[in-house]
């Protein structure tokens, strides 16, 4: 009878060792699951994209417009050999594939920027490391054929103005389009090299105001109502007014006077930005705006959300979850 008693306490404290192993296991495979995966969904359910009712010809009935849905991220810096530990690589680009594919598969994006940054040691990365890099670049931001994927260089991809070099470039320029000049269901999007605006008369830099000012002239050509015999016969533009699309910001002073949430921490704010380094001098900015004349600039650089110049677009912006710290939807 004993022995019985004995054998059946021994399989009760077995079954319930198991069991609370079980439970273990259990918890923590939800919280995994809920913490790498399912956190993205429930937090980039809550972005939805504006409705845009614009004014018919009929001024008492609104009607819905067609509409172009674009995704902007920026500073996503891929981290490279050199700097970059691999469980600090490993966690960082789990992220930021889930947040992307997450979002792409939320929101449906047609058209997603990158504003520059894309890689961490593109400015000093050997042919191999780079290779490397760019391959997980494209595991990670992998996209069906219909969305298509813009980026503009940043510093980190080809070094600031004084590292820059036309090998870097062009190897850039090879992973990704060197198109300027995008045009999609009537809007317009000039993709700027901005690193190359210091204007001090560089190969690099006269090239790409020479290229601005192109399309400054192709822009302008459609906006006229009647076309200058400049113009030419070539396709007209859509006739609105451009978004521009740059890594440094436009030239402000400092961040003081932006506010809300992801804007710089409030100690940080009246900090003077460093022209040619932080934002872009005020010259080539002035040049910007005054060659294309933009609705809207959206930028990086800084790692917090601005919005420098705006007028009457209308932008969804959107956090992504906290952990995920280096890029933003803007
Ligand atoms: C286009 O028009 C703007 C505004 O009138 C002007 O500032 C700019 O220089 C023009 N671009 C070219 C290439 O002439
Ligand atoms: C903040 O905005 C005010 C009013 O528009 C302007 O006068 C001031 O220069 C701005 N400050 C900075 C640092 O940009
Ligand atoms: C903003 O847009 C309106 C209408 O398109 C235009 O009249 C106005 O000049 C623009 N403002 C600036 C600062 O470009």
């Amino acid at each position: 009878m004993a022995t019985i008693k004995l054998w059946f306490g021994r399989q009760n404290f077995h079954l319930s060792k198991s069991f609370l192993l079980l439970k273990i296991i259990a918890v923590v495979f939800a919280v995994l699951l809920f913490c790498e995966f399912l956190i993205y969904y429930l937090v980039i359910f809550r972005c939805n994209w504006p409705e845009v009712k614009i004014r018919g010809y009929d001024s008492e009935r609104e009607t819905l417009e067609p509409v172009l849905k674009a995704m902007f991220l920026a500073d996503t810096h891929l981290l490279g050999k050199v700097r970059g530990h691999w469980l600090d690589k490993l966690r960082r680009e789990w992220q930021m594939e889930r947040a992307f594919q997450t979002a792409l598969w939320l929101l449906q994006p047609e058209v997603v920027f990158i504003l520059g940054d894309i890689f961490d040691e593109g400015k000093w990365s050997s042919s191999q490391a780079w290779a490397d890099d760019v391959e997980r670049f494209h595991k990670m931001f992998r996209h069906p054929h219909h969305v298509q994927l813009k980026v503009v260089a940043g510093n980190h991809d080809i070094g600031f103005h004084y590292q820059m070099s036309t090998y870097r470039i062009k190897r850039f320029e090879k992973v990704f389009n060197r198109e300027r000049l995008f045009s999609w269901k009537g809007i317009n999007f000039v993709m700027v090299n901005s690193v190359a605006l210091e204007g001090d008369g560089c190969n690099i830099c006269s090239e790409a105001e020479a290229e601005l000012i192109k399309i400054s002239h192709k822009l302008n050509c459609s906006r006229e109502a009647h076309r200058s015999s400049q113009c030419g016969d070539g396709q007209l533009l859509p006739a609105s007014a451009p978004i521009l699309l740059q890594h440094f910001p436009l030239y402000r002073r400092s961040d003081a006077n932006c506010s809300g949430e992801d804007a710089a921490p409030p100690e940080e704010r009246g900090i003077p930005f460093k022209e040619r380094y932080d934002v872009l001098s005020q010259e080539a900015s002035q040049k910007l705006l005054w060659w294309l004349r933009p609705r809207l600039v959206l930028s990086g650089h800084t790692h917090t959300r601005d919005w420098v110049y705006t007028n009457q677009t209308r932008v969804c912006f959107c956090p992504f979850p906290k952990s995920f710290s280096n890029s933003y939807m803007l």
